[in-house]
């Protein structure tokens, strides 16, 4: 996407005909921009005396126009002036986005030359996100819309352009990576298989020349990966453990982020039901957010090490499954018994963060899984569950949600959650008793961090599909969660905020 931010005086709107859009916030008319042409503005005023156009949030209306520099003028709904955030912005332009896409309009022009307060980063990620359509499995494409490729903004003369123009360059960067997530996500399980997640890790290193090493289920053998083989075992395709390394300097902190990649969930032996099972196939989101945020970073390149780890495995139900009752040894040599196999997300991870902790070193460790219904019992929709052994970290991953709209909220972790995964005849239990088992899935994972010094869970259940108010995020697609917070506070730890 080409993107330039401007003064009003200079912008060139595109020969092949650009869109004007304008804010507006509730109650707050006339019109106020520099570009508009007065005749128009007269047309939208009157749509606004028969209380048409009010600037009411996610409001839009189109008009098409002749003889003018522009082709249309878009009014963007602002809501109240009071009440605007970046999220509410978001919002708004996640509205505004399908109207482009239903114009087909592939230039826009944002004047906001009398709206020096408005987040223009936050819009464009609206209208980014809210553009995104998983269209791929359609036969009857009939020409699929064009997308937005020209995003210029209009400011008054004299503000400072650089701030906003590279604020804008890296809301595109990030949101273009959560809609890669996004595509992954939903991309149908028989398609995204393990063996294809290691594919596209391996893409994000040879296009970026960063370092990309795929396990195989033979070396995780070797290292006593047992727990995530064990999970893996019943699928006729292979686990694997992907590994893409972001490194700078060994005199940098270390980040270690780890993402949940079961690519179907069938829960095994211990079956689901029918009904929602083919909601399973966004048991990965946790491993396409790292895998689309370390493509941003690795694009980025700031100064820390990342290191983005997705133990990936499909859990199927066969005369190779785990069993109930089965005791594995993972790679930290604790041991646990299978009480439920349908509480394999815990299983995978602990394998893969006990060898992260125990390879890697970490000074930071984050995971990301759409680990249990629990947490979508406990929060919705509208928060991951946020679950951490250090209270600096819990605080900027509450901010850097709060700051693009993918909201964490903070959970408890105490001794007595620990004691829930007691077993007769291992080390762990793999489940709990059936309340608060989003808390005791976390303190399961706990017991697998080694000597990590800062840890966070995200539970993300809840979050990476089915939420219905977000309009830039479609609620039956896959959100793309975590690839924006992840993005900002990795950012925000390397001082590149
Ligand atoms: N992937 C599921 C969690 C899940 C369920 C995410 C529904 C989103 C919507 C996970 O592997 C799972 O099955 N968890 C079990 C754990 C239980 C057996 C302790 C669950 O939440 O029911
Ligand atoms: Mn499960
Ligand atoms: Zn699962």
């Amino acid at each position: 996407m080409n993107i330039s931010v401007t003064h009003a005086a200079s912008v060139k709107f595109s020969e092949s005909g650009a869109c004007l859009m304008v804010p507006l916030y509730q109650g707050e008319l006339p019109l106020n921009a520099t570009l508009l042409d007065p005749a128009h503005e007269l047309v939208l005023q009157a749509q606004a005396d028969r209380g048409v156009l009010t600037g009411k949030a996610g409001q839009c209306a189109y008009l098409p126009v002749t003889e003018a520099p522009y082709s249309g003028v878009l009014i963007l709904g602002a809501g109240e002036r009071a009440k605007l955030t970046p999220e509410g912005l978001r919002r708004a332009a996640g509205a505004a986005a399908k109207a482009l896409t239903e114009n087909r309009i592939t230039s826009l022009v944002l004047d906001v030359s009398h709206f020096p307060e408005l987040p223009v980063d936050a819009l464009l990620e609206g209208i980014i996100l809210g553009q995104y359509d998983f269209d791929a499995y359609r036969s009857k494409r009939d020409g699929a819309p064009p997308r937005l490729a020209e995003f210029t903004v209009a400011l008054a003369e004299g503000a400072e352009v650089n701030a906003p123009q590279k604020a804008c360059e890296l809301a595109a960067l990030a949101c273009f990576s959560a809609n890669g997530a996004r595509h992954l996500a939903n991309t149908p399980p028989n398609e995204m298989t393990p063996a294809a997640l290691a594919e596209f890790a391996e893409g994000i290193a040879r296009d970026s020349g960063c370092e990309c090493t795929v396990l195989e289920e033979r070396q995780m053998e070797t290292l006593g990966m047992n727990a995530l083989l064990a999970v893996g075992r019943g699928s006729a395709q292979d686990s694997k453990l992907i590994v893409l390394r972001h490194h700078v300097s060994n005199d940098l902190k270390t980040i270690a982020i780890v993402g949940k990649g079961v690519t179907f969930d069938t829960g095994g032996i211990s079956i689901k039901p029918a009904a929602d099972m083919h909601e399973m196939k966004y048991d990965m989101c946790g491993a396409a957010a790292v895998l689309c945020a370390m493509m941003t970073i690795v694009e980025l390149r700031p100064a820390i090490n990342v290191i983005c780890v997705v133990p990936s495995v499909e859990n199927m139900p066969s005369g190779m499954a785990a069993r109930p009752g089965d005791i594995l040894r993972a790679y930290n040599g604790k041991t646990i018994e299978v009480r439920n196999t349908d509480a394999e997300g815990r299983l995978i991870l602990a394998d893969a963060m006990a060898y992260t902790a125990d390879k890697y070193k970490p000074d930071v460790m984050v995971d990301l899984a759409t680990l249990t219904g629990a947490c979508v019992v406990a929060l919705g929709h509208n928060a991951a569950g946020l679950f951490s052994n250090n209270e600096t970290l819990s605080q900027e991953l509450a901010a850097a949600g709060e700051a693009t709209g993918e909201r964490v909220w903070s959970m408890p972790l105490w001794d007595e959650h620990g004691e829930m995964l007691k077993s007769p005849h291992a080390d762990l239990s793999n489940v709990g008793p059936r309340w608060g088992g989003a808390i005791s899935a976390a303190s399961f994972l706990s017991n697998f961090i080694g000597d990590t010094p800062a840890w966070a869970h995200l539970d993300i259940a809840g979050t990476a599909w089915g939420a219905s108010h977000q309009p830039h995020l479609s609620a039956d697609h896959a959100s793309g969660f975590g690839v924006r917070l992840l993005v900002k506070w990795i950012l925000d730890q390397a001082g590149q905020g």
